[in-house]
């Protein structure tokens, strides 16, 4: 008889940091398919970023149009952030939005939906209005090129803000963050895993399909990374699954217009497991920074409700058609090794996933402040 392979079960992941696109301009990804991606993938919540090309997350109406389709078309349970830059002008619908929303997200730097820098003096009423609105809700900070220190000190220096730094690219932003924790403030960092499990080499074979913001570090700070996320100075992980298209990517080489973002989510929990396989991360600290620290930061908890069974088989990322979930139809983790395919998932004892296949109707989850019921 063949030898089964040796299963583990852990608390399902939480993304606090996913792009579905659902509605906007850019069509790679829908929230059905990006949250049947996350399921298959270890995940039980996923929050869902407010900077929907074309169609920003910035009034109350579009929030409510994304919670109804997510709640006629998810897979799992998604949360939205909302959305306020400088010009949007919507601070008297952030009063309407804040009580659906899981936090604050501020753009200070050129990414996908947003074309300009900017300082952290551009957002401070912004702040302190979500501060006024919503004390308990974090505010999400892409920092592109602002002071890293300007903005920890007033968000969670002077208004005693929770605050969570995106998507770290460097060592350095990890150390401000951990001057800042040793003071006793709100703050918290998260990396992503193409910040650790790819480098700024990869640009010159991947071209477009390695350009993100932050774009990739240089090896030796992908190795450090990954080290302050073993010991826990990065809190969390993150996927910033950022979907675009083939064609979309293809066209920014060609124009070398810019298409910042990588999709990933299905791969982010294997990843790890290899990781840890090769002994640079440890179990406790993936569950951590995947499951616990995200749903705290968000307000959530979400242990012991829900557990993943994994099998725990090495595979390689080879067949973008046959194991790609996400819309998008690629991965940047292509040839890579991983450890881990779903067997089982469940909420509260309700079956998402037997034996690697979707079972049952899609999960009615009702969340309330402090845990998910
Ligand atoms: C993200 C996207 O495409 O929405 N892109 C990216 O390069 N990371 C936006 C973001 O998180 O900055
Ligand atoms: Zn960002
Ligand atoms: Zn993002």
């Amino acid at each position: 008889m063949p030898k089964l392979p040796e299963t583990i079960t852990i608390p399902s992941a939480v993304d606090i940091h996913v792009h579905l696109r659902e509605p906007s301009t850019n069509k790679a990804e829908t929230i059905e398919s990006g949250s049947k991606a996350a399921l298959l993938g270890g995940f039980a919540l996923i929050c869902d970023m407010s900077n929907n090309p074309g169609r920003p997350t910035w009034t109350l109406r579009r929030t409510m149009d994304k919670h109804n389709r997510i709640w006629r078309t998810s897979y799992i349970p998604v949360a939205t952030y909302a959305g306020s830059q400088p010009e949007s002008n919507n601070e008297r619908e952030l009063p309407k939005m804040a009580p659906l929303s899981i936090g604050l997200k501020s753009y200070l730097g050129e990414t996908t939906g947003n074309s300009r820098e900017y300082a952290a003096a551009d957002f401070k009423d912004i702040w302190q209005l979500w501060d006024l609105l919503a004390p308990e809700k974090p505010i999400m900070i892409h920092r592109g090129s602002a002071d890293l220190d300007e903005i920890i000190s007033f968000t969670a220096g002077e208004l005693g803000h929770r605050t969570h730094i995106c998507h770290t690219n460097h060592p350095d932003e990890v150390e401000i963050v951990h001057r800042a924790k040793r003071e006793g403030l709100p703050v918290t960092i998260g990396v992503c895993p193409h910040h650790i499990f790819k480098t700024s080499h990869d640009v010159l074979t991947e071209g477009e399909f390695a350009k993100m913001q932050p774009p990739l570090a240089h090896q030796t700070d992908t190795e450090k990374l990954m080290h302050l996320l073993a010991e826990g100075y990065i809190d969390i992980v993150e996927s910033d699954h950022a979907p675009h298209t083939k064609a979309k990517k293809w066209g920014a080489e060609h124009t070398s217009g810019s298409c910042y973002g990588v999709p990933g989510i299905e791969f982010v929990i294997p990843l790890l497991l290899r990781a840890e396989k090769k002994g640079r991360i440890s179990r406790e600290r993936i569950v951590n920074a995947t499951s616990t620290m995200p749903a705290y930061i968000v307000g959530l908890s979400l242990s012991p409700y829900t557990k993943v069974t994994w099998a725990m088989e090495e595979f390689r990322i080879e067949d973008e058609q046959e194991q790609v979930i996400s819309g998008s139809g690629w991965t940047p983790y292509l040839g890579m090794l991983a450890v881990g395919k779903v067997q089982r998932a469940t909420v509260k004892d309700k079956e998402l996933i037997c034996d690697g296949l979707i079972v049952g109707e899609k999960p009615q989850i009702v969340t309330r402040r402090g845990t998910i019921i």
